[in-house]
């Protein structure tokens, strides 16, 4: 495959913070002199009491543990906040576009403060401590960023529930961290649509609480004012109580590693894992990616179209650019409405020089034709971010010549929740570029490439993507279950961070993710666990057993593909398929709606009766010419009819 490569342009590097030199400069000082790098740059943000110690950091099984500016003390939301108060106190801190196009908002910083003091006491008054779980189940409204910012002004830890999950999945978070407050609105927004967030929570809370949790309050925004059902003494309406509360709340003093932030992600087996992310590292390296990637620079209105309930939208809509003092924007609505023009349009109405979007919402404008991209002005721009999946080249190019007309330098991000900052990406002002190449570590990153036995690959070579040291932003350990954290991440390859991806390194040292390597597969940028559908399929009465793959899909990246053997007695139909779609989708919400249904008499199993993915992958690509030994199969007829009655046929 020739690579076409765009190497950066005078005005890129003219403008950029980091060009280059100092790239290559930083980058080396950083992996041979750790502890003096991240002394210099964890001055970046307000520390209450200084650290000493910088870094603490163990890989190895047992005794994995994580620990940066340990004895340092800091508050995040007055860093994100109070610090920026004598000199940007007039400046638009969020920037709120509506669902629709005719509803927007400006909130200084001053505001902002105003805002989260007063929530931090409306939580304190009902009873909300240092260490509590707050769950956030919202829609992209500025009170979900005062939520987040309050629960860190009071040393609460928020768990944020993407507002498109269902009532079981947030039941299941809800329970699993034990949290007993939640805020959520009364119905959210999309594309004309209503979200009915808090009958989900209600439905949420009383699933949760058979299980044996209690939920004291929950907060609810107004923001459709739909009717909703308020419980006594158990709901609070959120305007009423603002009011009532004084817009003086002082900064709780937080230890760099108290924990920040729980954040449910898939993984290949179970179910979610709560993420946890803590105070000082993550601030430090959220904010510092934040600048050095986007080179964000004063005054610029930057957007990143992702929603909170992602990490993406934890670091870079919230909390990496509110530390820098940025004006952020933050979008409710989705890219097609109410045209496929939205997301353009909103760059000129409001001047947006940074952009960082996903491929799957890429792939789609692009699908829609270049008119409506072409007839906006798009002259505010000045950088393109990408996240959440490989990019195909195809589209790289369009976003490239038509989105950015060859002005705009593309950065290819690729990190993950558990890395609470971008890792591998190209730096607007310094990084050659190569469509699809995430390119070159960030500051302090080192990726080392494995084969299957964990022998290291050296050069030119394709091979497991692990990290071999620890970075400020990495997550602490799973809530609840550190050994699950060890057993996930540093048990695979001893002694050094398993990412689950698979990764190629070219003769420039650049980059290449090759896409997931375990049971996890990337719908629209959105994670998902196959055992997490696999587990939905057989709720339902009349399934008995299921595997679910991931294949290529045009616009999503990858989409779901379900082997389903029915119950004894049970006949399949196209309308059986509907409800099984229809199940999956109330068990954990329609982001894992499955995109084929095949029922098959029997899965492919060896004789110890361990399903074998490698074939149901490859008949799910339509590629049974390349099956491999089918010989140690346990039934190898199964095959035949799983061939014969494939949903993907070409
Ligand atoms: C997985 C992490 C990080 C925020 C959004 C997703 C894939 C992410 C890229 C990229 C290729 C990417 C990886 C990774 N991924 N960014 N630029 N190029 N792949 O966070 O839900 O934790 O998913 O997304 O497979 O492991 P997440």
């Amino acid at each position: 495959m020739s690579v076409n490569v765009h190497p950066v342009k005078p005005e890129w590097k003219a403008k950029g913070l980091i060009d280059n030199d100092t790239y290559l400069a930083w980058y080396k000082r950083s992996v041979e002199d750790p502890e003096g790098f991240w002394a210099e740059h964890g001055k970046r943000i307000d520390w209450i009491k200084p650290f000493s110690s910088v870094k603490n950091t163990n890989f190895n099984t047992p005794g994995v543990s994580i620990k940066w500016f340990e004895d340092g003390t800091l508050n995040v939301s007055a860093n994100c906040i109070d610090r920026h108060l004598a000199t940007r106190g007039d400046q638009v801190a969020i920037l709120w576009e509506g669902d629709d196009p005719s509803e927007d908002r400006k909130i200084t910083y001053r505001e902002l403060s105003e805002q989260v003091n007063r929530l931090s006491n409306v939580m304190k008054a009902n009873g909300v401590k240092k260490g509590d779980r707050v769950t956030i189940y919202m829609p992209m409204i500025p009170e979900a960023a005062y939520t987040m910012l309050a629960c860190t002004r009071i040393g609460a830890i928020h768990s944020i529930v993407f507002g498109g999950f269902s009532p079981d999945a947030l039941a299941g978070r809800i329970e699993d961290c034990g949290s007993d407050f939640v805020v959520t609105a009364d119905e959210g927004l999309r594309g004309g649509k209503k979200v009915p967030l808090k009958a989900n929570t209600d439905k949420a809370i009383e699933i949760a609480e058979k299980a044996g949790a209690k939920v004291r309050n929950v907060l609810v925004v107004r923001r459709t004012g739909g009717a909703v059902a308020m419980k006594d003494g158990r709901d609070i309406w959120y305007h009423e109580a603002m009011d009532a509360a004084s817009a003086d709340c002082p900064p709780a003093e937080m230890s760099a590693e108290d924990p920040l932030f729980i954040l449910y992600t898939s993984g290949s087996t179970g179910k979610p894992k709560g993420v946890m992310h803590t105070t000082g590292g993550y601030l430090v390296y959220a904010s510092m990616t934040h600048q050095y990637v986007f080179d964000y620079q004063d005054n610029e209105v930057y957007w990143c179209t992702a929603d909170v309930g992602w990490v993406t939208g934890h670091s870079y809509i919230v909390y990496g650019p509110l530390a820098n003092g940025a004006t952020t924007l933050m979008f409710e609505g989705v890219p097609n409405y109410p045209s496929p023009s939205r997301f353009w349009d909103v760059v000129d109405k409001h001047d947006v020089s940074i952009f960082y979007t996903a491929p799957t919402a890429i792939r789609a404008l692009m699908g829609a034709g270049d008119e409506h991209v072409t007839k906006t002005s798009r002259k505010s721009l000045r950088v393109l971010g990408s996240v959440g999946e490989p990019i195909n080249p195809e589209a790289w190019e369009w976003y490239y010549k038509v989105v950015g007309e060859e002005r705009c330098p593309i950065v290819d991000t690729w990190w993950q929740t558990e890395t609470g900052g971008i890792l591998i990406t190209p730096l607007p002002g310094a990084t050659d570029l190569k469509p699809g190449s995430a390119t070159r570590p960030f500051f302090g990153v080192q990726p080392q490439l494995v084969d299957n036995d964990g022998n290291v690959l050296v050069g030119a070579t394709e091979g497991n993507l692990c990290i071999t040291d620890s970075w400020p932003g990495q997550m602490r350990t799973v809530y609840g279950d550190h050994e699950r954290f060890e057993q996930t991440y540093f048990s695979t390859y001893h002694g050094k961070y398993f990412t689950g991806d698979g990764c190629r390194r070219d003769d420039d040292g650049y980059y290449w993710i090759t896409g997931r390597v375990d049971d996890v597969i990337n719908v629209s940028g959105h994670r998902m666990g196959t055992a997490e559908v696999e587990s939905a399929l057989v709720a339902h009465a009349k399934v008995s057993e299921a595997a679910v793959v991931g294949y290529p899909h045009d616009l999503k990246g990858q989409g779901i593909y379900c082997y389903v053997t029915l119950m004894e007695g049970e006949e399949p139909s196209d309308a059986l398929r509907k409800e099984l779609v229809a199940h999956v989708r109330s068990e954990i919400g329609p982001i894992a709606s499955p995109d084929k249904i095949q029922f098959a008499p029997g899965l492919p199993k060896t004789r110890s009766g361990k399903i074998m993915r490698r074939i149901l992958r490859k008949i799910a690509e339509d590629d049974f010419g390349a099956l491999g030994d089918t010989s140690t199969l346990a039934d190898p007829t199964v095959v035949d009819d799983l061939i014969d009655n494939r949903q993907n046929k070409k």
